[in-house]
């Protein structure tokens, strides 16, 4: 396993550094396809753009609908791409998740079934179907040191577990963010020319809103989260904190509507402070902030009958709830 020489915010030179992997992706690639998957975050966003600039359209750019994402999400990310004048192909997968996910409940496995749907499943048929021999992804600094640290098994990390994605799914995977963290993305990002929604966009991992769900993940849990997440984005966009977030648990407490008992679902908030993921504090949100939010949340989401507020750092929590 060999070691990433990791490139500190203080150390990069944007210019440089897009140059040097441009060249990298290209000299690696050769006359081959290439493929990648955007999911709109700002890791993969920077290397869609950096693949393109290096193999034009020989790089063919998928969105994996995985029915596990936010609200419009899918068309939003192919609309913005395409004014950037990227092709985005979106790709219906939500019933293999669904399906992958069934009846699982501990956390690493559900990360796992992800994995291998994402990898095997989906990209291997798109592999297959394009004769790409390249995927490329935007694996960053962070995800590696966790994964390896036996925290969380992110969802994009291989090689340094001693999985070699050639023999396992059949193609290659090439990294080309692998010595960043997010700082240093947004970096990369911005001298992209990408625009500032989407250099300065909130993280959202791989798991989307299967990392938000305890227990079981199905399809009215996940529409349940989906319009809680749609509540806490809202009324936190302006905080300009570095994560936020809504979590659906999978104990349910005693409330009371109409006069009558409501055994119902609670939601958690978490909203987040931090550099680069690695430590977090929440937010010290003003009163009248998580008011409004908990009243939305009650009036607006179904079955909720309980919203928390975390206040605990990271660590010893991490930031998403899997
Ligand atoms: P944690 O929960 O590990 O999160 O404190 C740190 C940062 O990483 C994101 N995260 C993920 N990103 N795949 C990803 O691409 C994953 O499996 C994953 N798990 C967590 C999380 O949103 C936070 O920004």
């Amino acid at each position: 396993m060999s070691e990433i020489a990791e490139v500190k915010l203080q150390d990069l030179n944007t210019q440089d550094f897009i140059e040097e992997k441009v060249r990298q992706i290209s000299s690696l690639v050769g006359e081959a396809e290439a493929i990648n998957a955007l999911s709109g975050g700002v890791d993969s966003s920077a290397v869609t753009m950096l693949g393109h600039r290096a193999l034009g359209s020989r790089l063919k750019t998928y969105f994996v609908n995985n029915g596990l994402m936010r609200e419009n999400e899918p068309q939003e990310i192919v609309s913005l791409f395409k004014k950037l004048g990227v092709n985005v192909e979106i790709v219906d997968a939500q019933e293999e998740f669904f399906n992958a996910l069934k009846s699982i409940t501990d956390p690493e496995e559900k990360r796992e079934a992800i994995t291998q749907t994402f990898y095997k499943d989906v990209f291997g048929k798109l592999v297959k179907m394009s004769g790409a021999k390249y995927l490329l992804q935007g694996t960053i600094l962070t995800d590696v040191d966790e994964t390896v640290a036996g925290i969380k098994r992110q969802h994009n990390v291989f090689e340094q577990l001693g999985i070699d994605p050639q023999e396992a799914f059949g193609y290659k995977i090439i990294e080309p963010l692998v010595q960043l963290r997010k700082d240093g993305v947004r970096k990369v990002a911005q001298a992209l020319g990408l625009p500032e929604s989407m250099f300065r966009r909130m993280p959202f991992p791989g798991p989307a809103l299967a990392a938000r769900i305890i227990g079981e993940v199905t399809l009215e849990k996940i529409k349940t989260v989906r319009v809680a997440t749609k509540i806490v984005e809202e009324e936190l966009s302006s905080s300009g904190a570095f994560q936020y977030m809504a979590i659906l648990h999978q104990d349910r407490v005693t409330g009371m509507r109409l006069g009558k008992r409501d055994f119902g679902l609670q939601i958690e908030v978490r909203c987040w402070d931090s550099v680069d993921a690695r430590k977090a504090a929440p937010r010290r949100l003003p009163y009248d902030t998580l008011d409004r939010l908990a009243n939305r949340v009650v009036t607006e989401v179904g079955g909720v009958v309980s919203v928390t507020y975390n206040i605990t750092t990271k660590p010893p929590s991490t930031m998403e709830a899997i």
